[in-house]
């Protein structure tokens, strides 16, 4: 007994340094040599046989203690081994973090996007609803219920993209949306007065020049209620001109003519540039000319369009508006850029500066 007793305190004596020094693979080998099925603790077991009860029970106790020393020393070492594994990789892998970071590059929404959001939310504030009507649309919303009827030479204003669709009855042929004007009598079939809406939309003519795009937006305004005049519509005007471009501009109506409003106006600005006055330093102001710009058409929504609407004129009146979006935000911008078709052309230099 007390050989083998020996024999377990030299085999502990011997294991201590080694595991106290052994690396990772080193540890996992001692593990086995020594706890293992077949290892150097159960060897001592092999003198049990030759051992009476009291012996064997003592041999025992002895093992299992033995056993239970050298895995608390193995599982210190392994602590140990990871701690000095962490701070290693702190020490080669840290990082400053106080240098500045490289920021990924956000994108942002297209300025003519921007634009839409923006003017949308001016007109919600004073009561608004904002629509979206389709683009591609009936002869009768873009033309006949807008009071210009089929050949009517009026509607060679809007250099009109048919589309070669099937024909509807009643309807008429289909086009792309010359204008947003469409949306009038789509919100009258939608809703009854009051009407307060402002619609944003693409629109399609056959033009293309450094003013000129084939593809552009306008927004179009539409107030239907009982006892709307001339003075609703300049207040809706100004609400937005003070709002979007400057608390000094301010707007005219210049009148003019369409045959879905009357009486029609052009709405002009005032010009950011030359302050209304068409000079900047005794010459022509090189933005306006004239000390007014042209922000789009607006009138008193012509009866027929109510009726076309199923809306009665002699109970109801109505204001309308519609405007080209991009010329609209450049006029903001202050810029007379050399050619329009810059806006979509996705050239990310010219983008980023909106
Ligand atoms: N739809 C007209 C255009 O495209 C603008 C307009 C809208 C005029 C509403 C009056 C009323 O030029």
């Amino acid at each position: 007994m007390s050989d083998t007793k020996q024999q377990l305190e030299k085999l502990l004596a011997d294991s201590v340094l080694a595991l106290a020094t052994a690396d990772e693979t080193g540890l996992r080998e001692l593990e086995v040599r020594l706890l293992g099925r077949k290892g150097e603790v159960n060897r001592v077991l092999g003198a049990m046989g030759a051992l009476d009860v009291a012996g064997r029970a003592e041999l025992g106790a002895a093992v299992n203690a033995a056993k239970n020393e050298l895995e608390r020393a193995i599982a210190r070492r392994r602590q140990e081994l990871s701690f000095e594994l962490s701070s290693a990789l702190a020490e080669n892998d840290w990082i400053d973090t106080t240098e500045p970071g490289t920021v990924a590059a956000a994108g942002h929404l297209h300025p003519s996007n921007a634009a839409i959001n923006e003017m949308s939310a001016l007109f919600e504030r004073i009561g608004f609803r904002r629509a979206r009507y389709r683009e591609a649309e009936f002869d009768h919303y873009a033309f006949e219920a807008l009071n210009m009827p089929k050949d009517h030479p009026a509607r060679d204003d809007w250099e009109t993209f048919f589309i070669d669709a099937p024909e509807d009855k009643k309807m008429g042929k289909q086009v792309l949306t010359p204008h947003t004007s469409n949306a009038q009598n789509r919100e009258m079939e939608r809703r009854r007065p009051p009407i307060k809406m402002v619609a944003f939309g693409k629109c399609y003519r056959r033009q293309s020049d450094v003013t000129h795009l084939v593809m552009f937006h306008q927004f179009e305004g539409l107030v239907v209620d009982k006892g709307i005049s001339l003075a609703h519509l300049r207040g809706a005007l100004d609400h937005f001109a003070k709002n979007y471009f400057g608390t000094e501009r301010v707007t005219r109506l210049r009148p003019h003519h369409f045959k879905f409003t009357e009486p029609s106006f052009e709405v002009d600005i005032s010009c950011g540039l030359c302050n209304g006055t068409g000079k900047v330093g005794g010459v022509s102001c090189r933005v306006c000319k004239s000390g007014w710009l042209e922000l789009g058409g607006a009138g008193m929504v012509h009866p027929n369009v109510l009726k076309a609407g199923g809306v009665d004129p002699k109970i109801y009146s109505g204001f309308a508006f519609g405007w080209g979006l991009e010329r609209t935000m450049m006029m903001r911008a202050g810029m007379n850029i050399p050619d329009i078709r810059l806006i979509y052309n996705n050239d990310k230099r010219f983008l980023d500066q909106f």
